[in-house]
């Protein structure tokens, strides 16, 4: 029997993908708000507030700028921003009784339309005193950003990115979420490519110069297995209750390396 050989290729971007001039310069735009956003939490987040003092800080800069929060009413989310401390992996929902608390770590994730183009960037934030093993944490999950964007280079491929993030958390002893990824974002909130962080190197999608994508790895301390809220439908956890850290930019494929446009 003849043996056939199976054609393999790569994966390649399809045309809305690429952005044009014109449509990069519009996502900056709404970059450098969700910036502005980040930067005005980063001034007031304080011990002692509420996740949903958070929006609220949110709901007034967006408003001011005359953006719109890309969650609000985003499949039935409620609120402007997410907010995930601790155990909460991502999609925490800004909630009056829940207070920051000395020791606590939090990752504000906030999402950007602005003349109907879509930016999202997420930071962290550590209150009060943070013991050390989750400070470092905090600290790897953010390297990781640093370790992704180094491959992030025309015509290498989004696997050789994630596989980069992948061996330097593991390095570290934590370990890298599978279930839920970055994407692609700019003229919607969530476009193509779905992007892993668990991805082998060569695989994947090709980054070609004009493709807008975000890095956003969830690090775990513990295992990488996660468990949604059964009751909110949003909220993610650690499986085994431990910390979990996630820090978000936004990068543009350039025609001889990358822009990151929202950190
Ligand atoms: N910013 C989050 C992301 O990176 C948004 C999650 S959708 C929400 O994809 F509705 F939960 F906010
Ligand atoms: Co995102």
């Amino acid at each position: 029997m003849l043996a056939m050989k199976k054609r393999e290729g790569y994966e390649i971007p399809i045309h809305n993908m690429i952005k044009n001039p014109q449509q990069i310069e519009a996502i900056r735009e709404s970059a450098k708000r969700n910036i502005e956003i980040l930067d005005y939490v980063s001034e007031h987040i304080k011990e002692g507030m509420s996740t949903e003092d958070i929006d609220c800080l949110v709901v007034e800069k967006t408003k001011q700028l005359g953006a719109i929060a890309a969650t609000l009413n985003y499949e039935g989310y409620s609120k402007s921003v997410c907010t995930s401390i601790n155990n909460v992996v991502c999609h925490g929902i800004p909630s009056k009784t829940q207070i920051l608390r000395s020791g606590d770590i939090i990752t504000v994730d906030a999402s950007t339309i602005y003349n109907g183009f879509f930016s999202d960037s997420a930071r962290m934030f550590m209150i009060g005193d943070v013991k050390p093993e989750v400070e470092r944490l905090v600290r790897v999950a953010k390297e990781s950003l640093e370790v992704g964007l180094k491959q992030v280079i025309p015509w290498k491929t989004l696997g050789d990115m994630a596989d980069a993030i992948n061996q330097f958390v593991k390095k570290n002893g934590y370990s890298v979420v599978r279930e839920i990824g970055g994407h692609g974002v700019g003229l919607e909130f969530h476009e193509e490519p779905w992007v892993s962080y668990v991805e082998k190197p060569g695989k994947g999608m090709v980054m070609a110069p004009g493709m807008i994508f975000t890095i956003e790895p969830m690090i775990n301390m513990g295992k990488a297995a996660v468990v949604m809220d059964r009751e909110d439908g949003w909220t993610v956890y650690t499986n085994d209750g431990l910390p979990s850290a996630q820090w978000e930019i936004m990068v543009l494929v350039t025609e001889d390396g990358h822009e990151v446009l929202a950190y």
